[in-house]
């Protein structure tokens, strides 16, 4: 198969085209290489999809799949306008953000959307689900259906996470003298596709031409099962100290990501179902997932690469979890 990857420089794109190339395809990424390099052995087509031209380099080819990471609505455009003709298949890795509502767990991919973005040039970070719904759209106007994939990810989690979000627990608990842990409630709702997983699935999709629209989440668990998953993984015997959502909120304390925030942790009820979405497609169109564990474990890895210690995009910061701990009524550190 000959592959183009509009992207590959970075976590998903660069997995996606890792696999490919190792399953004996022929890959070429095109992206700036601003966010790092392509995969080894893979063909990098150095361009900037907002400057005129940047095609070029690709749209003389003919592709057996083409698989687009954008989440700006003019690059989708602009890619498809230049090689929507010359792919015999065409993939959009877009996002479980797309959804009005994220408050019913169960939901699946025949939920409303939200209206996409109708801005024009570079559309702003909190428009990020319109204008993936903007993406969609342009895919669908531009590919006919039996020959378009739109892979809506849920959270991405695993080795190579550049975000710190799941990544924040394993190394939480890599990090024993850091004492008691702050814990979101043990039954919230946690639904994370490990990168590998996901990656390995858009293969399958792009050699099997698999068509529709598909949520690629993995499989239900609530967040006791992570923190099952990272004492196994690190042996910590720290205190867990369990908070509960209005706690939480009346303490200002973010959840999902970002400075301060806690990971993984969504208020309920208006979040109850953003990370407990129906994979029943995922899984009829052969997405297969690793143990939670797995995860965990590849995870700390990872983290454990970058450094316990760093400081973190996302998270609690020692000092904040031990005054939230003291606040619970949670055992000192010394
Ligand atoms: N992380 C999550 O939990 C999550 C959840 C749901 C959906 N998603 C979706 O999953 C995908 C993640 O993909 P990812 O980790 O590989 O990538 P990413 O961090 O979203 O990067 C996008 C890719 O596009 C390239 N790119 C950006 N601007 C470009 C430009 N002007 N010209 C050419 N190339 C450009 C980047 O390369 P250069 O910077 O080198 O140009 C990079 O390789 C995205 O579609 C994301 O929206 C993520």
């Amino acid at each position: 198969m000959r592959l183009l990857v509009l992207g590959g420089t970075s976590w998903l794109g660069g997995t996606v085209a890792d696999l490919a190339r190792r399953r004996g395809h022929e890959v070429t990424c095109l992206a700036r290489g601003f966010s790092g390099a392509v995969p080894g052995q893979v063909r990098h087509v150095v361009a900037d999809r907002w400057q005129d031209g940047a095609y070029d380099g690709v749209a003389d080819s003919d592709w057996d799949a083409v698989l687009d990471l954008t989440w700006q609505p003019e690059l989708a455009r602009s890619a498809l306008s230049a090689l929507a003709t010359r792919a015999a298949h065409w993939i959009l890795v877009s996002s479980c953000s797309v959804y009005a509502d994220h408050g019913t767990p169960g939901h699946d991919e025949s939920a409303a959307v939200v209206d996409g973005w109708t801005g024009r040039g570079e559309a702003p970070i909190e428009e990020y689900g319109a204008a993936k719904v903007s993406c969609e759209t342009a895919s669908r106007d531009a590919v006919q259906a039996d020959r378009l994939l739109i892979a809506r990810a849920g959270l991405i989690a695993g080795y190579g996470d550049t975000s710190d979000r799941f990544g924040y627990w394993p190394a939480r608990f890599a990090t024993e003298s850091h004492g008691a842990v702050l814990v979101p409630p043990l039954d919230g709702p946690v639904q994370v596709v490990d990168v590998a997983d996901l990656a390995r699935w858009l293969v399958l999709c792009a050699e099997s031409r698999t068509a529709g629209t598909v949520d690629a989440v993995g499989e239900p668990h609530v967040f006791r099962d992570v923190l099952e998953a990272c004492v196994t993984a690190t042996g910590n015997g720290s205190p867990i100290v369990e908070s509960s959502d209005p706690w939480l909120q009346e303490r200002e304390v973010s959840p999902w990501m970002g400075p301060e925030s806690l990971p993984l942790w969504l208020p309920r009820p208006d979040y109850a179902g953003l990370m407990a979405r129906s994979n029943t497609a995922a899984t009829a169109s052969g997405l297969t997932t690793r143990p939670l564990g797995d995860t965990v474990d590849d995870s700390l890895r990872w983290e454990v690469e970058l450094g316990l210690h760093r400081a973190r995009k996302a998270g609690l910061s020692p000092e904040r979890e031990r005054s939230l701990v003291a606040a619970l009524g949670g055992p000192a550190t010394e």
